[in-house]
């Protein structure tokens, strides 16, 4: 599979495998689809602390390595440091933790899950905290790069000039009916690969709005997916990989995860097409975070300093 550089060299496949399974699926169904999942090629698996499922996955990693399927080198493993281990310390035991968990003694990459802690609105002072135990892990070679998460640009613009490492990733939420173009090409002129959450809108999800847009039924999507003959789902992965963003979608489904990596290499979208999903952007942001929403604020959109 081709794959990306990141800024510190690091070569990254095109796609990787999400991981949250949320409570439609258990933690021994989503370590069965990393197992299938690196069996079928892939070789980019996007976790996290918060997922809960870490422990099951380790022992599919650890059983895809001992039968020989996967060499360590070959797998860029990604983890997540959750919003409540921000204090002072909390972020090398979180990543003793993951890595304890995932039965790996480094993990390729490592990011900051939410810019804020459970507790508190975002605080630069705060944040940085949190970074300097992150750039500890990669000195100490705990991990091999570093990013963050869940950021707008008001937020990067304060941290990033206080970083004695920069960031390789960030993860944020990227799908046709929420592009981020401004967020996007920030990353773009600062060498920070975007890593996209929710790439297919994420559509079974718990905590849905009556408003949000349910991105693989987009009109657009559905007649380019026609053209192709190929589920909208497809659309979207071939769209994200084509803008240049790494997809790391989640199923559990063998022939869901299957075909997500295979049409990535299949005929392209057209520049035409490419062009449709453009404008089609409905600017629909999932993945809220209102459970974060601090005493004495109501609306969700500070969380993302009103930027979209
Ligand atoms: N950094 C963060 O804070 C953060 C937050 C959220 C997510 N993430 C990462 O992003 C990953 C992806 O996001 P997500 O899990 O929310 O949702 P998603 O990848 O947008 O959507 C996943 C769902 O799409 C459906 N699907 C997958 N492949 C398909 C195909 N080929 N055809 C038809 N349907 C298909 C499946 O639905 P069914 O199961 O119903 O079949 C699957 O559960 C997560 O797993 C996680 O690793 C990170």
């Amino acid at each position: 599979m081709s794959t990306l550089t990141l800024l510190n060299g690091m070569e990254v496949p095109q796609i990787g495998l999400g991981t949250f399974g949320g409570t439609r699926y258990s933690p021994e169904q989503v370590a069965q689809a990393v197992y299938g999942a690196i069996k079928t090629g892939y070789r980019l698996i996007n976790c996290a602390a918060s997922f809960g499922n870490e422990e099951k996955i380790g022992e599919a990693l650890e059983q895809a390595m001992e039968e020989g399927l996967v060499a360590r080198d070959d797998l860029i493993i990604s983890s997540k440091v959750a919003s409540d281990m921000h204090g002072k310390g909390d972020v090398l035991l979180s990543c003793a933790q993951t890595l304890r968990d995932l039965r790996l003694d480094y993990l390729d990459m490592y990011v900051i899950q939410w810019p804020f802690s459970d507790t508190g609105p975002f605080d630069v002072g705060e944040f940085m905290m949190v970074w300097r135990q992150m750039e500890k892990l990669l000195y100490m070679g705990l991990v091999r790069s570093i990013g963050m998460s869940n950021m707008t640009i008001t937020k990067l613009d304060a941290v990033l000039p206080l970083c004695r490492i920069r960031p390789s990733v960030l993860e944020m939420e990227l799908h046709p009916a929420f592009q981020q173009q401004e967020l996007f090409y920030y990353c773009y002129a600062k060498s920070i690969q975007p890593i996209g959450i929710c790439p297919l809108g994420s559509p079974n999800r718990a905590d849905k709005d009556d408003d949000d847009i349910s991105v693989i039924e987009m009109p657009e999507i559905v007649a380019i997916a026609e053209t192709h003959k190929v589920h909208p789902a497809i659309v979207c992965i071939k769209w994200a990989v084509q803008r240049g963003q790494i997809p790391v979608p989640f199923a559990i489904d063998e022939i869901q995860y299957t075909n997500n990596l295979r049409w990535v290499s299949k005929l392209p979208l057209t520049e035409s097409e490419m062009e449709k999903i453009e404008v089609a952007d409905k600017n629909c942001r999932l993945l809220k975070g209102k459970e974060y929403l601090w005493e004495d604020s109501d609306d969700w959109q500070e969380i993302w300093d009103n930027e979209a």
